[in-house]
């Protein structure tokens, strides 16, 4: 799970880079176009003004041609008023008008030809300026989401896939270790009893037919025994799947038994105490708060080898307060963690668990010699004395 994690975590620095990278170039294909932009516009600028000074030429050699023309016509007309040179010179002039005009207008063509294509060209480059502006800014808001910035929002949200996988996936691992707890203790218990029960029921027939009742009756006697014991074990199995005096009677009722019969199984003093008026809590929330109380006992007798253990509830508005404390040899807090990571000890790290899903808090105060307390409060939304209403506050968690 922290590989993959550390995997996405790799993915969005690349992608973080890779936007970076990208950025630069942008800026720097921006510089680029505008300086293109800037020099374009002053060629522009330059080519509309030669078009205006040729057009005027154009004009004026046009001008200059016609009336060179008139000249040419009347002096060729009238032979007695002009010599032949005169007409000479007015051809000469009429042909030099017309080949300028000729040659000032094709510039003209050419100046407006190559005007209309900076026109083009300047539009242009000024839509890729702003397109690439506009992706400029887009990709510093990116950079900035994905690496958390100011804003923060993608290292947050990386962190929360990262617990939440990692919580979901203890749960199942958790749900794992359970149901291998129950089949062990199906296998363990009920199941070899009546292996041993059909064996003997075997035994039994064969006596019968051997008419030996004396001793019929014996095994019998004795099979009866069997059979009780193993109901008396297959009722602790389900008690342990879900105790049916929790919906039946509530919380408090099944802990006083619970508590009780674990004072007399290990023989540890065990007092069981309650504060403030109790409410009922969503069935979910009991089956929770009666597991997290049933591990942390289990935990005493098994580690901590006490001689007194208390378990106290106290129902306060909205919330309840659980603690269950042992006087036994306690431990260090901090081989927890490295416990943890072992993937061995499920106990402690399933009652977290089970804590935050109710949105609650736990504490744990321990230290060699010094017993060990356990404090958990959870948020019930209940105001104390109004009572827990069916089928508000489901969890959906059992
Ligand atoms: N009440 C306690 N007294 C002494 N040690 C405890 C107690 N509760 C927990 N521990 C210590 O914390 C460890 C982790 O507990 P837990 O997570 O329930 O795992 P497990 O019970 O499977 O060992 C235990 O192995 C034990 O060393
Ligand atoms: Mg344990």
């Amino acid at each position: 799970m922290d590989f993959q994690a550390d995997a996405l975590d790799r993915v969005i620095k690349n992608a973080i880079q890779v936007v970076e990278d990208s950025k630069y170039q942008i800026f720097e294909i921006l510089d680029q176009s505008r300086a293109e932009l800037n020099s374009l516009t002053e060629e522009l600028q330059k080519v509309i003004k030669d078009t205006s000074d040729t057009a005027d030429k154009v004009d004026d050699l046009e001008g200059k041609f016609r009336l060179s023309r008139i000249r040419l016509t009347e002096v060729s007309r009238d032979f007695v008023k002009y010599t032949e040179n005169d007409i000479r010179q007015a051809y000469e002039r009429a042909t030099q008008f017309q080949l300028e005009l000729s040659v000032y207008r094709e510039k003209e063509a050419y100046l407006r030809a190559r005007r209309d294509e900076l026109q083009l060209r300047v539009r242009n480059s000024m839509n890729a300026i702003e397109r690439a502006e506009t992706l400029g800014s887009q990709m510093s808001v990116v950079t900035e989401y994905l690496s958390g910035g100011e804003v923060g929002q993608a290292t947050k949200m990386l962190e929360s896939a990262k617990t939440r996988q990692m919580v979901g996936l203890k749960i199942i691992l958790a749900q794992e270790e359970e149901r291998k707890r129950i089949s062990r203790e199906i296998h363990d218990g009920p199941a070899q009893l009546m292996a041993n029960m059909a064996l003997r029921t075997e035994i039994v027939e064969r006596m019968l037919s051997k008419k030996d009742y004396g001793r019929v009756q014996e095994e019998v006697a004795d099979l009866k025994k069997q059979v009780r014991y193993s109901l008396e074990e297959i009722r602790k199995v389900i008690f342990n799947l879900r105790p049916m005096a929790l919906d039946d009677l509530g919380l408090i009722p099944t802990l006083r038994k619970y508590t009780r019969d674990y004072e007399d199984k290990n023989r540890i003093r065990t007092v069981f105490e309650t504060r403030g008026k109790e409410y009922r809590l969503s069935s979910a929330m009991e089956a929770a708060v009666f597991r997290l109380i049933q591990e942390a006992l289990t935990n005493a007798a098994k580690h901590g080898d006490p001689t007194h253990v208390v378990v106290e509830i106290a129902y306060q508005t909205q919330l309840v307060k659980i603690s269950i404390r042992d006087n036994g040899r306690g431990f260090n807090t901090e081989i927890l963690e490295q416990k943890a990571n072992q993937h061995v000890h499920f106990g402690l790290i399933g009652m977290r668990e089970r804590v935050e899903l109710l949105e609650g808090r736990m504490e744990i105060e321990s230290a060699e010699n010094q017993g060990t307390k356990i404090v958990i409060h959870i948020p019930t939304n209940v105001e104390n004395g109004k009572g827990y209403e069916d089928g508000e506050h489901e969890l959906g968690t059992n």
